[in-house]
This record gives C-alpha cells, structure tokens and sequence, in this order.
C-alpha cells in the first residue's frame, strides 16, 4: 500500500479510537510485529539499492508519525479517564455524616459492677471460678453425695464425658476458695450458671449468681443479717425489710430463703442462704470447731429485674436492641 494512504488510515482509525483498548488495536495494525509498517519494510527486500534507500526513509518517517500520534491520543485519553475518576470518587464534604454508634454496657454488668462495689466496701474481695466444673466441686464437696435426692434440686448439663458439668451454681467456687485460702476470708463470687431446665419469664437456662461466702471467728445468722440488710439498702437506695424463711440446701445448716420488699409492696424471694454446713468447711480442710460462716446465693437477673422494672429474665440474653439500648 502507498504510504501516504497507510498513514491518512492510521490518522482516522486514531481519531476514532474511544478507549485505550482500541487504540491498541490500532497500534497493533499498523506498528505490530506483524503490522503494515513491518510489511512495507519487508518489501524493501526486493527493490534496488536506491529505491530501498529512498522508500526505507519514507517508510521510517510514517513510522515515527504514526507513533507520535498514537501516543498523543494515549495522553489524552488517560487524562480523560483520570478525570473522570475524579469525577466519580468525588466527595461530598457538605453531606452530612454517619452518626458512630456507642456502645455500652449490658444491664446485667451494670448491677454486678454496683453490687460489687458495695460489698468491696464492706471487706468482700471479688473472685472468680470455672464455669465447667468437676461432680467434686459442684456436689460432693458441698455436701450432695451422689445418689442424694437432693441432686435434683439442680438439673444438670453433663458434659459428654459424665465426669464434667456446667456448674449449677456458683456456691462450688467457696470450696475452689477455702482450699487456698485460710479464714478469715470474705468474697462474693459474681457468675455465669446453668440448669437444664424449661425456660419461662423466670428461669433460664442460663442465669448470673453471686455467691457470697464469710468465714471467720464467731460468725452467727446475725451477722449475715447485718451484711444482706446493709446491702440491700444500699443496692435498693431504700428501706427495705427482709424476710427469714427457713428452707433446705446440703451445704448449709441452718438454710433460709430470703424474700425483700420495699415499702409495701410485693415480697421478692431473692436468695437462698444459711449457716456454711460443718462437711463443706471440712471437704476444704477447715476446722469447723474453730471457723463458723455464712454464704448466700442471689440471682443477679433477680436483682437487675428488680432495678429496671423487667418482668422476663430472657429478655437479658435476647441480644435484642430494642431492649438492650434502653441501658
Ligand atoms: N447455691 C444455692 C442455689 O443455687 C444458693 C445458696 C448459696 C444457698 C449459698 C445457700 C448458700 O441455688
């Protein structure tokens, strides 16, 4: 092909080219390996000397023409691509923003950090304990020999292997405590328990107990008196009057249950108590003729219903917000 022609084509398919890519293409056609130029230079082959010099030149020259517009047109469209990626990531800083959503704490945490709070205040160090544990800690130790009927009283999560359990409470921390502690000790143990149980706006599967446990000289229900009263008027901001059931638990003689009420209204059962039984002080290595003791166990739901007016303990594991950001 005439050389002039090649490059008025060359000329029009650039203009043409829209995007990189056909532009490439073009490149391609005319200045590739195996392109129109590569084949006007092939030609050359077969001419005379001269005319090989003279047509090598021209060949050259709409060689480096072509080129030279090739890229011009590459400039210009990477430019344009370039604003036009400008023009899209473009931001609106007049917009108004996302507003950050901070969280906050759960309301069970919020009762057991003022429930701790206060009996710190009262010499009562905070311990924690294992939420699997042995059938030693959560019965034995506390007095519930297997095959006793009052293993019922707690219905169990046994782990596959029989011989571990999702605690029922958290009365088996006191043995964890008092076999590496010596008396005088107070501590309230604050904790996740389990009971294999049908739920209802009572009861769950899982609930929070706090586990209250002082051992020391001469300890009497008078003293356990004073320590839950102190608390409750504390924790209520309130009078409140208490009421002394006598009730059973292995692990304690003599066993209360405690009802609160505040002003006139309803009786709240809130906790079980009594006298740390001779055997639990003994399975820990303590002499019960020197050491006496006190221990309780309140649900800290009972405790949270109570300070939020909540009627359904599933309510605190729903994980729903509606609810949850009520705190
Ligand atoms: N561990 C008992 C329960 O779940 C409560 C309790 C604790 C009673 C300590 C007496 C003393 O149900």
């Amino acid at each position: 092909m005439d050389l002039k022609k090649l490059k008025i084509e060359a000329e029009k398919g650039v203009k043409k080219a829209s995007n990189l890519k056909e532009l490439d293409k073009i490149f391609k056609k005319y200045l590739g390996k195996k392109g129109e130029i590569a084949r006007v230079f092939n030609s050359l082959k077969k001419l005379s000397k001269n005319e090989k010099k003279k047509k090598g030149k021209e060949a050259n020259l709409a060689k480096i023409g072509i080129e030279r517009i090739i890229k011009e047109k590459s400039k210009k469209l990477k430019e344009e691509t370039r604003k036009l990626k400008l023009k899209k990531e473009r931001i609106d800083v007049t917009r108004p923003g996302k507003k950050i959503e901070v969280g906050h704490l759960h309301p069970l945490t919020l009762v057991q950090r003022e429930v701790e709070e206060i009996f710190e205040s009262m010499g009562f160090s905070v311990i924690q304990g294992p939420e699997v544990e042995t059938e030693w800690y959560n019965f034995d130790a506390l007095n519930i020999p297997k095959d006793h009927p009052a293993r019922d009283i707690w219905d169990t999560f046994w782990l596959k292997n029989q011989r571990l359990l999702l605690r029922t409470h958290t009365s088996p921390v006191q043995i964890h405590y008092m076999e590496k502690h010596h008396p005088p000790l107070r501590i309230i143990v604050p904790g996740r328990c389990f009971r294999h149980e049908a739920t209802d706006a009572s009861h769950g599967v899982q609930f929070y107990q706090l586990e209250g446990l002082m051992v020391d000289k001469n300890i009497s229900v008078a003293n356990f008196k004073a320590v839950i009263e102190e608390f409750l008027k504390r924790f209520y901001k309130a009078k409140v009057e208490i009421q002394l059931r006598p009730s059973y638990f292995p692990f304690t003689e003599p066993s209360f249950e405690i009802d609160v009420r505040k002003g006139k209204g309803k009786w709240v059962e809130m906790m079980g108590a009594g006298m740390v039984h001779p055997n639990v002080l003994k399975a820990a290595k303590i002499n019960p003729k020197n050491w006496q003791g006190f221990a309780f166990g309140v649900g800290l739901d009972r405790l949270a219903m109570v300070r939020y007016k909540i009627e359904d303990i599933r309510l605190f594991y729903s994980g729903d917000l509606r609810f949850l950001k009520q705190f």
